[in-house]
């Protein structure tokens, strides 16, 4: 539908930003904190571009009150951040490392103080290595019950001071990358073995998000989910077919659980032809069923376009572009299901990343026709080099990318999607986990790079000054 006129954003609009603790903060070991997954695989040779980690990040453990006060002064109405489990629960389980809770403590006051929102995510894929090590982490069911107890701390901690909550940022995500492309941690190959933990981690988001509203806490929770929306790349039907598969195993795989709580049919089927899917034991069915995320959070980045692809001469996986030299990717795709191609109609990034705003308006009509839940968009943003001349980041490009999308979001509501929030990735620049620092997505550019000695200063790019103005009018220019 083309609109004539746009609604306006609502005025509680949460116009935000976003960060991780293990991509900002540093001090890994720190006031009593023990290792996470994530502080150990950066470390296995080959792993990381140009083998950086996290140890210093961009010190964010240190600075956090200088950013919080540029964020004062961009405007920013919410924050969104996560807490290291391994700060809270240095092995994951048993005593409360008070050091750590006093970290966030501080952080949460300093926002609130500031009129800032704190939005936290529970977990941000930094794992407490005591709990891989004790029983393989997410492989283990042992990981719900943690996951549920270290949950409960917080939230009995932040009562009332934090309102919105997200459970798991993209499990489909960190689940993929740690089983079946072993880019993330635990670093493994098996398919069979990465539905199984999947399943533990939809058992696990929906016992948390029935922990919050049994305690009757005070505002919303859910998931954050990352969103590729599927197109098929003409209207051969078995190129939409390729689509419709990619959709369904891609993406209802997971919304419909949080939502519905059941898996959806056709993904399930085909994961019993192939051997594939996850065992339930007694109760699984019910606890999933039993749990109502308030909001459904999205991380929007890109689409994604199909064709057919064969299971005879189909092509496989292949790796993702972590060099920054556009036009690296390679096809990819699962052989009888689709293959991925390439949009002749879109725009890409240096790390092949598709440019396209339309889709995050899809993507809202989507969720809003098949879920009809309220979304907290809890990221979007662009990956680039960014240029540091005569103290300035003059990031056209940024803006661009992020007016488009804010546009599109008005243009969903007023289809009539209901949307809560904006977070843009990132707050700061920070590290990207497989990427280095080269990568950057923030507002506030920060002298780092892959040397890991940089001198961390902090300088507002355009895009700040360019997002300060849209706060203050509520994009009502746009
Ligand atoms: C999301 C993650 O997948 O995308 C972030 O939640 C991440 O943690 C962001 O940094 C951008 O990805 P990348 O690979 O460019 O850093």
């Amino acid at each position: 539908m083309e609109h004539k006129i746009l609604k306006s954003f609502p005025n509680d609009f949460l116009w935000g930003s976003a960060s991780a603790a293990y991509q900002v903060e540093g001090a890994p070991f720190e006031d009593g904190k023990k290792a996470s997954v994530w502080d150990n695989f950066v470390r296995i040779p080959g792993k990381t571009f140009k083998g950086t980690n996290g140890d210093v990040a961009v010190d964010h453990y240190h600075r956090y009150k200088e950013d919080v006060a540029l964020m004062k002064e961009l405007g920013l109405k919410s924050y969104r951040f996560s807490i290291a489990w391994s700060r809270i629960l240095p092995d994951g389980r048993g005593e409360v490392n008070q050091g750590g809770l006093k970290f966030y403590e501080d952080l949460i006051d300093e926002l609130i103080t500031n009129g800032i929102e704190p939005i936290v995510t529970l977990y941000h894929w930094d794992l407490p290595q005591a709990l891989q090590d004790l029983y393989g982490g997410w492989e283990s069911r042992e990981v719900i019950a943690d996951f549920v107890n270290y949950s409960e701390i917080l939230f009995n901690a932040f009562k009332g001071k934090v309102k919105y909550w997200v459970s798991l940022n993209e499990q489909n995500v960190f689940t993929n990358q740690g089983w079946v492309t072993a880019t993330h941690p635990p670093g493994k190959k098996n398919l069979k073995l990465f539905y199984q933990v999947n399943h533990h981690a939809n058992l696990a988001n929906a016992a948390v998000i029935n922990k919050f509203h049994d305690m009757k806490m005070p505002g919303q929770i859910g998931p954050s989910f990352a969103y590729t929306p599927q197109y098929a790349i003409d209207s051969n039907p078995m190129n939409v077919l390729a689509a419709e598969n990619a959709e369904e195993m891609y993406s209802h795989f997971w919304i419909d659980v949080y939502i519905y709580g059941e898996y959806p049919i056709v993904a399930l089927a085909h994961l019993r032809e192939q051997g594939l899917a996850p065992e339930f034991a007694d109760g699984d069915a019910e606890l999933l069923k039993s749990a109502h995320p308030d909001f459904l959070g999205v991380n929007y980045y890109q689409t994604a376009t199909n064709a057919w692809n064969p299971v005879d001469g189909g092509v496989g996986a292949t790796e993702f572009n972590t060099s920054g030299k556009k036009g690296t990717t390679k096809e990819s795709g699962v052989p009888g299901l689709h293959k991925k191609v390439q949009n002749p109609f879109i725009e890409r990034t240096n790390w092949d990343w598709e440019i396209d705003p339309e889709g995050l308006r899809i993507a809202l009509r989507r969720i809003t026709s098949r879920y009809r839940i309220p979304v907290m968009i809890t990221e979007n943003g662009l990956g680039e080099y960014d240029k540091l001349e005569d103290g300035k980041v003059h990031d056209e490009y940024r803006i661009a990318y992020l007016e488009s999308h804010v546009k599109a979001i008005k243009e969903a509501i007023t289809d009539g999607a209901t949307v809560i929030g904006y977070h843009t990735w990132s707050y700061t620049d920070l590290l990207s986990w497989l990427n280095g620092y080269q990568k950057r997505y923030g507002f506030v550019y920060v002298d780092q790079d892959e040397s890991m000695e940089g001198s961390l200063k902090r300088i507002p790019k355009d895009s700040y000054y360019w997002y300060q103005q849209i706060i203050e009018t509520n994009a009502e220019e746009l």
